[in-house]
């Protein structure tokens, strides 16, 4: 291989124009090129025309895509339905659309540059010699020239519709991906709905905050129940009347050295004991306070040699019943449920990083990530001798938040 000249003055690289800069790049890369054919070097080929016209065709399904993707996003009706609900086709079809119009928008886009780098970009073989060192000034005026020429022989400079179609569905492939995130975006002061199973919409509120209007709330367990099976003359059907998935408990109902993960339940809500009634339908209820994000509370039963031990927090000292104390599975950490009681410790352990909370401590974190205690519940009795809550959290239940004062 002949030695190629590597000394040029600037003047010399002003006097150059974009093929011999480009030419020269190659030779000094070490780049020979073996082979190269321009696609449609006849200008006016009527290929050359259908090949565009089937790129646009792609382009055009991707951007009418995406549209109809962002058009789905923001209108279509998203709201959860359930069975026998006005619109539950409509909902339903809404996660699918999504993924459709998403799918096809990025998969036509994906063909339309494939079907162009093969339709339009030259063919060319080159091989390199790797070399080391960095880049000279020479070396970046000739690569920049090369993409200059890649731009060029390309011929996408002067197709200006294939450019705007492709400029707009980058743009909308773009804004498929970032779209979505704005339904994260909510603003945590506002109040969204009346006080009920999940709060009021904010981050401070849950099933138990209720209590603060006066009502009373037990302490629901899971039963674990689902719809039952009727069988009718007209076949036969699920339902879920008569099915109670939370039932009060009493302090009888659970062993010493026992926990139980407990949720709110409403007075109106209630249907078990001497109460129930097998034609009440109050499941949908409480599968609203089981799947209340901030609901789950751990009702423990201490030993009683455990429960002398106890250091009570200040102002929290009548916040127990007996042996039963009550504490918020939210872990003060990142929120994961602090699901597993050690009887022998009287350890609470997160499974998500490994916290571990005192429940002979009003839940102190005495190891792992966790900073703050466990929100503990006052709990009590009712006159009927029910599990009810003695007033509200005193503290926001969960990982810590800029309204968080403890
Ligand atoms: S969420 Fe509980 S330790 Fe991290």
């Amino acid at each position: 291989m002949s030695e190629v000249k590597k000394n040029y003055s600037v003047e010399e690289l002003d006097r150059m124009n974009n093929a011999e800069l480009a030419a020269l790049g190659t030779e000094l890369d070490d780049v020979t090129v073996a082979y190269r054919k321009e696609r449609f070097p006849v200008e006016g080929d009527p290929r050359e025309k259908s090949a565009e016209r089937g790129i646009k065709i792609w382009l055009t399904i991707s951007v009418l895509s995406a549209l109809a993707f962002i058009g789905v996003y923001l209108f279509w009706p998203w709201e959860p339905k359930f069975h026998g609900d006005d619109g539950l086709w409509t909902y339903t079809l809404y996660t699918p659309l999504l993924g459709l119009t998403a799918g096809l928008a990025f998969c036509a886009l994906g063909v339309s540059i494939i079907q162009y780098v093969k339709k339009f970009v030259p063919e060319e073989i080159a091989v390199q010699r790797r070399h080391d060192g960095p880049s000279s000034e020479l070396d970046r005026r000739t690569t920049t020239a090369l993409l200059n020429d890649a731009w060029e022989t390309s011929t996408l400079g002067r197709r200006k519709a294939l450019q705007g179609l492709l400029g707009t569905a980058g743009v909308l492939a773009g804004l498929m991906v970032i779209a979505p995130l704005g339904g994260l975006i909510k603003n945590p002061w506002k109040v969204r709905h009346e006080l009920d199973y999940h709060g009021d919409g904010t981050l401070w509120t849950h099933g138990w905050t209720i209590q603060d209007k006066g009502v009373k709330v037990y302490l629901g367990r899971d039963t674990g129940a689902i719809a039952e099976l009727h069988e009718g003359e007209v076949g036969s059907h699920y339902s879920t009347a008569g099915v109670s998935r939370l039932v009060r408990m009493r302090p009888e109902d659970l062993a010493a050295a026992a926990m139980e993960t407990v949720f709110p339940l409403y007075p109106e809500d209630v249907n078990d004991g001497e109460d129930y009634d097998p034609a009440r339908d109050v499941y949908e209820h409480h599968m609203h306070s089981i799947h209340g994000p901030r609901n789950p509370v751990m009702l423990i039963r201490l030993r009683s040699q455990d429960a002398k031990r106890v250091v009570e927090r200040e102002g929290q000292e009548n916040f127990h019943y007996g042996d039963y104390y009550a504490y918020s599975k939210i872990c003060t950490h990142i929120g994961c449920p602090t699901s597993l009681y050690e009887a022998q410790t009287n350890r609470i352990l997160c499974p998500c990083h490994q916290s571990q909370f005192d429940a002979l401590q009003h839940g102190k974190p005495i190891f792992g990530p966790a900073a703050r205690a466990l929100p503990q519940l006052p709990v009590t009795v009712d006159e009927d001798g029910y599990l009810i809550a003695n007033g509200n959290f005193v503290e926001p239940v969960g990982p810590a938040f800029w309204e968080r004062q403890s």
